[in-house]
């Protein structure tokens, strides 16, 4: 088996990203679809999509679109000539439902399977080439993670009860790696509840390695989020 670490380079189809765009963004309150908000000019899901197609990192995409909004993904899609999007699924109720009907379009000769936020536009391609390291010894995943800057308090309505020890803890990103025949089985187990990737390999004994992530990776959830992301983007 060719050392997935070397990524994109020569055997097509091996490395496949999925880019998970089908949420709602109830949180951020517009009148469409988060994936379709403007940032920079141009749809927020532009962004990761163009980045992942320049890779060299990446062979394949396939996008987790909004319910009803497959035809303006595909029409995007084209618009930025992302020729490597070989499909766009409808996404599902929760974000790992949307990744589970993303992979299924993924072929059994798949070595490696990078699952994205659309949320998350502002990917640097360092990003991806730190991931696929681990994947190159050993592990099953690998995961971007940043320090924990603020104290954690838990918290019972407003009561604090407990203030929590940070040591050891760091707050995970996407896009995350993983060998793609652990990531089948993993996401072919129970998905309730699961906010991100590495916790169904995690739960399915999966060995997940961290990465340096990238504050400029920042997941858009709110207005305030968006207006930082599109600061960050005209600086950049
Ligand atoms: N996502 C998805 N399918 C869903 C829910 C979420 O593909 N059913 C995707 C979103 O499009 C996003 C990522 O998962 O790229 C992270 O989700 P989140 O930031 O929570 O986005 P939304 O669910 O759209 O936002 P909100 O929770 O505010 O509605
Ligand atoms: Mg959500």
């Amino acid at each position: 088996m060719r050392d997935p670490a070397h990524g994109g380079s020569g055997e097509a189809g091996a490395t496949w990203a999925l880019i998970v765009a089908a949420g709602s963004g109830e949180r951020l309150g517009i009148d469409r679809p988060k994936a379709f908000a403007a940032l920079g000019g141009r749809p927020l899901l532009a962004e990761s999509l163009d980045r992942l197609d320049r890779s060299e990192v990446v062979d394949a995409i396939v996008v987790a679109a909004p319910p009803g909004w497959e035809e303006p993904t595909i029409l995007l899609a084209e618009e930025l000539v992302a020729s490597k999007v070989v499909a766009c699924v409808t996404g599902g109720a929760s974000r790992a439902e949307s990744v589970a009907l993303a992979l299924a379009e993924v072929p059994d000769e798949a070595l490696v399977v990078i699952v994205h936020d659309a949320a998350r536009p502002l990917l640097e391609d360092a990003v991806l080439e730190r991931l696929l390291v681990p994947l190159g010894e050993g592990f099953d995943g690998a995961v971007p993670v940043l320090p924990v800057a603020d104290t954690l308090k838990r918290v019972d309505g407003v009561v604090v009860t407990e203030t929590v020890d940070r040591e050891g803890l760091v707050a995970a990103q996407t896009p995350q790696a993983f060998l793609a025949s652990t990531f089948r089985r993993a996401v072919a187990g129970h998905l309730a509840d699961a906010t991100d990737c590495a916790s169904l390999v995690e739960r399915a004994g999966g060995r997940v390695a961290v990465v340096d992530g990238d504050a400029r990776l920042l997941k858009v959830t709110t207005p305030g989020d968006l207006a930082l992301a599109e600061a960050l983007l005209a600086a950049s």
